[in-house]
């Protein structure tokens, strides 16, 4: 009987509302802005809500800015280049005004980190944080002083793209990430000169687009809006995030660049909001396309009256403002708090003060502290999916074949938005591997060049290297491109030949590791059944070989869990944990597999419920699920109270005891359900999470405190309400299963 040990009990509190010390209003500030506005021409104020594209240089525009004609480039990342348009700015225009240099470091700039899907399945915001600091100081060595991140969207459908910018389905796992990058990014003083402005993205219902096709049409009521897709945002504000980007998005008809409810009466209204509101790429002008304006003109004007401050990259701010104020199609105010609100975001980054780059202030990039982080990101975010016979963790005496189009792809494995990271920079599984184990050791065939490749020319290579070596490990997945911005995919299995490539190499009989590297989930139900074990890496970034090699030889046990359901088949889309149950919730006695359907059966017999006939109701794997190589208990269950009353809390709590052989880490889970409310409620709802590494035979008791306002939701009025009623609770290491207690909120 392994001794028990109990160690102290971690508490978390469901709401750590971090208290943000960033003030972009105070009285010093407004004053000096007040002044600078007086003395702005139309045309200067103008130039303030324009942004340009340097990405091919910033020479070209170095006329507009010393007329005081841009206030923002982006993709400028040559230092000189930036500190040159500066003092331009700065020194040759007439008001001095320096620019505000925007940059999408989205995880990580140099030392790329896992992509934010691949973050958030680390459920440790501490952790981002510190990578997003990372990332700052690496931007803002470069000139950059502005990102387009955090981007928070929340996403229930795997086909999109973009799913892999985001920290995937769940509202209170996003808002805790989304305000930790947003901590990360600012730090505790936007006016270092390590820090970024934040930009929160995209504002808002992007990841909602019709059939996961990026750019696409949203319908999204205004509760749902308020319950799962506006959270992240508010958590964000509270952060204190300095910038907002409106989304491409055309929300329930009319695009979120035009759309005054969200940007004024939300965000800038309920929400008082006093940084500023770029607009995306070309969004403004795309309002055309988008058949909401007739013209550019029209689209300067809604964009404006809607509440976008700065126009990225096309120039309807500049052609038709002036115009548009002749014409009282728009107020001077409405410019003037657009211009104020981008020279508070100046100020409060210190600029007016520091406006240059010191590069010697700075670190080396990509040095080894900051890839050494980039690493434990990359280990944390790896989540272990099977692991049949505790194949995992191997032994360095084993030999390995080492196969796939993805043991060896630097770039590929940086995933999207890593604009700055470089191939020579990221450590695939292959070197990690020739470092870690003896050159006899390894039988490496990459046997497909690319992940989409159909050659199977190198097949037989491969099952031999496979046939000569103790265990297999396949590196397979999606190559970086796709994934991201206009990336979406309508079969989401393993591309190309891969699955061909794992029923040939099954053959040799050996055990088969599967490392999936890639930005989304993927449908794997044609393949469980030829491999062993699985281990999902997403896209992990600048060192994600000695991360998973790390992992696959125990050195540390896997400890990801997902933060997005992994559907069987993309037929099941859109399935999310969080869903409601429906009149005839689905039950597993009453499926019956569409193979097992008797002949002539009777059209009643199957069951009235909501399901599929050929792929049932559960996904291949669920949000919050990940194993380990040890296991652990949860058991002794205790709520403070059996009832409490509005405005009490409940202490929610479970003993956790790792019941294995090897330290490890578990990240415990809150979820709640409101069984009867005025609006129906989620099965389950994620109320809060703790992280908790145990030695082996080691208890801790975990314990939440769990409010009555946690408990609240958007109401008929769109209130946030918490009403009396019944509720369940639970402690679990998923979002199915675990520890479940009863409690009442009493009337
Ligand atoms: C892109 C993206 C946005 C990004 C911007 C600048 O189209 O939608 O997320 O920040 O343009 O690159």
């Amino acid at each position: 009987m392994k001794k028990t040990i109990f160690s102290t009990i971690a508490f978390t509190f469901i709401f750590s509302t971090a208290v943000f010390s960033i003030e972009l209003v105070t009285s010093e500030t407004e004053k000096k802005i007040d002044a600078l506005i007086e003395k702005m021409t139309l045309e200067e104020k103008i130039g303030q809500m324009t942004q340009r594209n340097a990405r091919s240089g910033s020479e070209p525009f170095e006329g507009m800015i010393r007329d005081g004609k841009i206030g923002s480039i982006l993709n400028e990342v040559n230092v000189e280049a930036v500190n040159r348009a500066q003092k331009i700015a700065v020194e040759e225009s007439r008001l001095a005004i320096p620019l505000i240099v925007g940059r999408d470091v989205i995880h990580g700039f140099r030392t790329i980190f896992p992509i934010p899907l691949g973050l958030a399945a680390t459920w440790n915001p501490q952790l981002v944080e510190e990578g997003s600091r990372i990332a700052a100081l690496e931007a803002r060595s470069v000139g950059v002083n502005w990102t387009f991140a955090p981007m928070m969207d929340i996403a229930r459908d795997p086909r999109w793209g973009r799913i892999a910018e985001g920290y995937g389905e769940d509202p209170y796992l996003a808002s805790r990430m989304a305000a930790a990058m947003v901590r990360g990014f600012q730090s505790d003083d936007l006016a270092s000169p390590n820090a970024l402005a934040a930009c929160m993205k995209h504002f808002v219902g992007y990841g909602a687009a019709i059939g996961g096709r990026d750019y696409n049409t949203t319908y999204i009521p205004e509760l749902l809006l308020r319950d799962i897709y506006l959270p992240p945002f508010k958590a964000s504000v509270d952060a204190g995030a300095a910038t907002l980007m409106t989304a491409f998005n055309d929300l329930n008809g009319v695009p979120a660049t035009g759309n005054a409810f969200i940007l004024r009466d939300i965000l800038k209204g309920e929400w008082a909001f006093q940084g500023f509101v770029v607009s995306d790429w070309a969004s403004v002008t795309q309002m055309v396309p988008h058949g909401y304006c007739a013209d550019h003109k029209e689209a300067a004007e809604k964009a404006v009256v809607a509440g976008v401050d700065m126009e990225m990259e096309t120039p309807s701010y500049a052609d038709h403002i002036a115009e548009l104020l002749d014409e009282g199609a728009l107020t001077l105010e409405m410019i003037d708090d657009a211009v104020r609100r981008i020279l508070r975001v100046k100020f409060a980054l210190g600029l007016f003060d520091n406006p240059y780059t010191d590069t010697a202030h700075y670190p080396t990039l990509a040095n080894e502290k900051h890839l050494a982080a980039a690493k434990e990101a990359a280990k944390q975010s790896v989540v272990l999916l099977k692991n049949d016979g505790h194949l995992l963790p191997l032994s360095k005496e084993m030999s390995v074949a080492v196969i796939g189009p993805l043991a060896d792809a630097p770039q590929e494995q940086l995933g999207t938005w890593a604009f700055d990271g470089r191939a020579e920079e990221s450590q695939t599984p292959l070197t990690a591997l020739r470092d870690f184990l003896s050159p006899e050791k390894i039988n490496y065939v990459q046997a497909l060049p690319y992940s989409r490749a159909k050659e199977t020319h190198d097949f037989d290579q491969a099952a031999q290297a496979a046939e000569r070596s103790d265990v297999v490990l396949l590196f397979m997945g999606e190559e970086a491109i796709l994934s991201g911005e206009a990336h979406c995919r309508a079969n989401l299995d393993l591309p190309g030949a891969q699955e061909q490539l794992i029923k040939v190499i099954a053959s040799a009989g050996k055990p088969i590791v599967l490392v999936v590297m890639a930005g989304r989930p993927l449908t794997m139900g044609n393949i469980l059944e030829h491999i062993d074990a699985l281990l999902y890496a997403f896209h992990p970034g600048s060192m994600g070989g000695p991360a998973v090699v790390d992992l696959l030889f125990g050195i540390d046990s896997p400890s990801g869990k997902l933060t997005v359901t992994f559907p069987k088949v993309v037929g099941q889309i859109p399935m999310y944990y969080n869903h409601k149950n429906t009149g005839r919730p689905p039950q597993a006695s009453s499926w019956v597999h569409i193979d097992d359907i008797p002949l002539n059966a009777w059209q009643t017999s199957l069951g009235n419920e909501s399901h599929y006939l050929d792929a049932g109701f559960t996904p291949q794997y669920p949000f919050g699920y990940g194993l380990s190589y040890t296991t652990f208990e949860y058991k002794d269950l205790q709520l403070s109270s059996p009832a409490i009353k509005m405005g009490e809390a409940l202490t929610v709590s479970a003993v956790i005891r790792n019941s294995g052989a090897m330290r490890a880490t578990e990240i415990v889970q809150l979820y709640c359900r409101d069984l009867a409310a005025s609006i129906t409620r989620p099965v389950r709802e994620l109320k809060g999470f703790e992280r908790i590494t145990l030695e082996p035979g080691e208890c801790r008791t975990v314990e939440f405190v769990l409010t009555t306002e946690d408990l609240a939701f958007p109401g008929p009025d769109m209130k946030m309400v918490a009403e009396p009623g019944a509720f369940h609770v639970w402690i679990a290491p998923s979002s199915e299963g675990g520890l479940m207690g009863e409690f009442s909120i009493a009337e």
